[in-house]
Formats: C-alpha cells, structure tokens, sequence
C-alpha cells in the first residue's frame, strides 16, 4: 500500500508546521540506526507501515517474519517479553483483535490478491484451528463440555493451560472470536488448509455464541483484566458476536435446531435494551465503562468505550443494529472528555494543543511493570486517530447535513468555534463550514498518530505505553496490539486519502 499527501490539506502536513505545533526533534532520525524516517508524518507513515507489519508477524508462529520455533502454527504472542513483564502467553481476546487487521487486509485488497494476501489467509487460517484446539482445553475457568473453558483468558504458547491465579473469567473473548472468523468466512475465500465453513461453524462459532448468550449478564474481568463487573466494551462486543452469528445463520439458511437461534435472538433483545440504559447515567452525557464503580471509584472514561465502539462497526449498513456507533454523541462526548483529562493529567501532554497521549483512563496505576502511576498507551492513541478517521469517512460518505447540537458540540468545538445559540446548528454537507469541518478532524487525527511517531523507537519498534514525564517508551516490548491498532488507524487515514483524490 502506498500513502499520498493529503492533498487538499497541504499546509498541516507541511513539516515546519508539524515542527512548531509539536515540537518535533527530527535530528534523532537521522541516527545510524534510524530505519523510519520521522521527518514528516506522512515520511514516517510510510516506513512505519512496513515495519508495524513486520513487526505483527514475528509475534505469529508460522508467518514469514517469525524466528521463534516455540510458537506454535496459528498462536498470536501477547509481546515477545518473557520478564519484566512477562506477557509471553496468547490471549483469546488479544488475538482476535489482531486477527482482524490481517482480515482487514484481505477485505481491501480481494480483487489483487498478493503475496502478502496469501501468507495473510494462511495465518488467519492458521489462528482458526488453534483456536479450535484451545476451545477444548481443560483449564481452570472449566471445561468444554460445560462450555466454561471458553471464558478463559490466556494460554501458553504451546497450547497447554495457564494454571495460574489470574482474573477469569474474561468473557469478551468468545464474542470477538466469532465476530472475526466471520467476517473472514464472508469473503467467501477457497480455503488453504482443508478447513470448510459447516465444520468452522458447527465446531467453534456455534460453541462461542452459546457461550455468549449463556453468559452476557454474568460478570467477568474487563479488557484490562482488573476489575469483575460488567463491563460497557464486554457487552458491546457481545452484541456485535450474537448479531454476527445471527446474520450468518439467516443469510445462509443454516438449518440448526430453531431452538438455538431463538436464544440467540432473544440475548441480543435483552443484551440490547440492556446496553441502551445500563452504561448511560443522567449525571454524565457520555457513556460508563463500568457503571458499578461509577462516580466514585471510576470516572467511567476509559480508551476501552472508544475500543468497544469500534471493534462493534463495521462502517455498513448493518451498523444501525448494534447502538454507540463513533458517531453517536455518548462516544464524541467520550473522546472529548478522555482527551481533556488526559491532557492536563500527563505532564508530557502539557505544551502540546489538540492531540495528546491517550492512556487508558484517569485512574490507571499501572506503569507497564507493577503498580505506580499510569502512562499514555500506543493502543488508546491509535484509537482515537481511527475513531476520527472513521468519523470523517462517515461525513463524506453519506453526504448528510451535519447537526451540532448542546449534545454533541463540545466535540465538535474541539476542532471547530461553533455558536449553537439557537440550540442547534446545521452545517449543510458540502458548505465552507463542512470541508473546514473534516480539515479540522483529520488534522486532529492525524495529530494523534504524530504523537504516536514522536514516541516509537528509531527503528519503528513499539511498546505498551510512553512514560508521562520523559515520554520515552515503557512496558511490555514490541507489543502486538500496539502494531495491529496502529495499522488499523493507517488503514482508515488510507481510505479517507483515497476517497478525497
Ligand atoms: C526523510 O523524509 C523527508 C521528507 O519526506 C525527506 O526530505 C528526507 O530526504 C528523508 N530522509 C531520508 C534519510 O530518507
Ligand atoms: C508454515 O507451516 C507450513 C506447514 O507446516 C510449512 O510448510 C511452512 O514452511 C511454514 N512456514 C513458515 C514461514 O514457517
Ligand atoms: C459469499 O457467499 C454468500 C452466499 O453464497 C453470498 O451471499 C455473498 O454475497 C458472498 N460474498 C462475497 C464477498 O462474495
Ligand atoms: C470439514 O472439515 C472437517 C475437519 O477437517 C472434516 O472432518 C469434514 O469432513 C469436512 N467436511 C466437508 C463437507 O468437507
């Protein structure tokens, strides 16, 4: 893939700009062991792109790039770090996460199919029958019979069980499991590896979303694996999981027992209603990660609402059917005050004016290796450059008048002064005020993955988080879903280029 200049926002992307605004120390890049070129933005996009995939695959057993014989076909490792911390384990949740940037390649690039494309389907192929394999492991969350062992969170690298006091169950992983082997299967690819769709549907979807609609109301651990409750990212990603497995069965006639399919519609009824009222408060207009801890304990603002949000859209019709889409005013409102926070809480973030380093939320404590204080994360900064992304691809694409509203316009005043006297204000698709509009927002994304660049290392290489004072990076190395999140917001940055040329 190549990127282009945003043409038609020339001034932003030019560099002395980029270098007041954020105060860029290019002379590091050109070190001798510089392999990513931080001049620009758009210089650094092209090498890190490179990089990110490569970097992606070490951590998958049998990709081109691996060079570690312990890890098994098909296993996704979390990071390659075995202490200080040791995250040297697959995660279901993780790896459906990351499965889906390889996926996303397939989605675009169908009608070329390259080299890339081929090594692509054959790993996602791979991570499908491991999955299978780890579906039926007995560990200590249950077994499979049960159909408990399916909320376990995390397993070696060898297949065997974790037999370890961790906190279980995690029940966000059989949901995204299901919801990224689908889209796979959607593409209707010849497989590779002798799988087939009945036996991928009967043997390891099928078990997941009875899972997922035996459990959605049970408390589990949340993305972070802190805190049993219930949680806004588990239960959206739930809903998205039991409307996947839905649409499926129904577009393809499956001829199951009408039993299932009743509970299955009748959980994503409940689980709906459910979301709509549990994670919204009348003392804040923005949605709650995790109402039982809200106000006290938790302010609710966490980088999981953005993830949950979209990791559950697909940018498709089909959106309307799972609530608190990125362009719903509950999660506007969540960036807005996410980003707020977070700019005076981290030093680093300080002198800097729109972007800044996301961490995951106010109260985070830790720091990458035990507990002190929390830091920026790649994952939550990545986030918020793809949820704009996604945003403006949606403004341009539905050519709608946009509405600003007291609900919705602290978000837009983000970017934007915009006087709502009257209540509200509509600013009509296509008008100066739009295309000013959509300027401001990919500029404001963008202006997240600049803070992204001004962190990684010389060589392109990411980790877990940046540390708040000095800013250099911290915790777990070379972090997987550090490199998919970013190639996630680089894919959408990419069709917004493509769609305004
Ligand atoms: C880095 O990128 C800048 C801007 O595109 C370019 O002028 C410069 O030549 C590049 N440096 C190297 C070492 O490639
Ligand atoms: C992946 O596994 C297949 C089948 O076991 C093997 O033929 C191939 O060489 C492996 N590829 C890599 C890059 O390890
Ligand atoms: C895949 O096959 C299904 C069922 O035959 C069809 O409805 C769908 O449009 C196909 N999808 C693609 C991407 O070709
Ligand atoms: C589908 O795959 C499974 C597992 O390899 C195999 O047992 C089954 O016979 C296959 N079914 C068809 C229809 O090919």
């Amino acid at each position: 893939m190549k990127f282009s200049l945003l043409v038609f926002i020339p001034l932003y992307l030019g560099y002395p700009i980029f270098q007041q605004l954020f105060n860029v120390d290019d002379s590091l890049s050109s070190l001798p062991d510089a392999t990513v070129n931080k001049t620009t933005l758009q210089s650094w996009v092209n090498d890190e792109y490179n990089v990110a995939w490569n970097n992606l695959l070490r951590n998958m057993g049998n990709s081109s790039t691996c060079n570690d014989d312990d890890l098994y076909p098909g296993v996704i490792v979390a990071s390659p770090s075995k202490v200080q911390p040791d995250y040297y384990y697959q995660w279901t949740r993780d790896s459906a996460l990351t499965i889906r940037t390889l996926i996303h390649y397939l989605q675009d690039f169908i009608d070329s199919p390259d080299e890339r494309f081929n090594e692509y389907q054959w790993l996602i192929e791979q991570y499908i029958w491991n999955n299978y394999k780890l579906q039926r492991l007995q560990t200590m969350s249950g077994d499979f019979t049960s159909g408990n062992t399916l909320g376990e969170p995390k397993f070696m690298v060898d297949n065997t069980p974790f037999n370890e006091k961790w906190g279980r169950p995690q029940n966000d992983g059989p949901p995204l499991r299901v919801s990224s082997i689908l889209s796979f299967m959607k593409l209707n690819l010849t497989y590779k590896t002798g799988l087939n769709d009945s036996f991928i549907f009967n043997e390891i979807i099928k078990p997941d979303l009875g899972f997922v609609a035996n459990n959605w109301e049970k408390e589990s651990f949340d993305l972070w694996e802190e805190i049993q409750s219930l949680h806004f990212f588990t239960s959206l990603v739930q809903l998205k999981g039991l409307f996947d497995g839905i649409q499926y069965i129904k577009s393809n006639s499956l001829d199951l027992e009408d039993e299932f399919l009743d509970h299955l519609q009748s959980s994503y009824d409940n689980l709906k209603k459910f979301i709509e009222f549990y994670y919204v408060n009348s003392n804040a207009n923005y949605v709650i990660e995790t109402p039982n801890l809200f106000p006290h304990t938790r302010s609710g603002l966490d980088a999981a609402v953005l993830l949950g949000s979209i990791h559950s859209h697909d940018m498709n019709d089909l959106d309307v059917n799972i609530p608190f889409d990125i362009d719903n005013n509950y999660i506007l409102n969540h960036l807005t005050y996410l980003t707020r926070d977070m700019k005076s809480r981290y030093p680093i973030n300080h002198n800097l004016n729109q972007a800044v380093g996301l961490g995951r939320y106010p109260e985070d404590v830790y720091d990458g290796y035990g507990t002190s204080e929390g830091n920026p994360w790649f994952i939550s900064t990545a986030t918020a450059a793809e949820m704009l992304c996604k945003l403006v691809y949606k403004m341009i694409s539905d050519k709608q008048d946009l509405v600003v509203t007291r609900a919705n316009k602290e978000f837009f005043n983000m970017v934007l002064p915009i006087d709502d006297s009257d209540g509200f204000f509509i600013i009509k698709y296509k008008s100066k005020v739009f295309d000013e509009l959509v300027d401001s927002l990919i500029k404001l994304s963008d202006s997240f993955l600049v803070v992204i660049k001004d962190h990684v290392d010389l060589r392109g290489g990411i980790s877990e988080q940046f540390n708040k004072y000095h800013g250099f990076m911290e915790g777990a190395r070379d972090l997987t879903w550090s490199y998919s999140s970013l190639l996630n917001a680089l894919r959408w940055r990419e069709k917004i280029i493509d769609f305004l040329n």
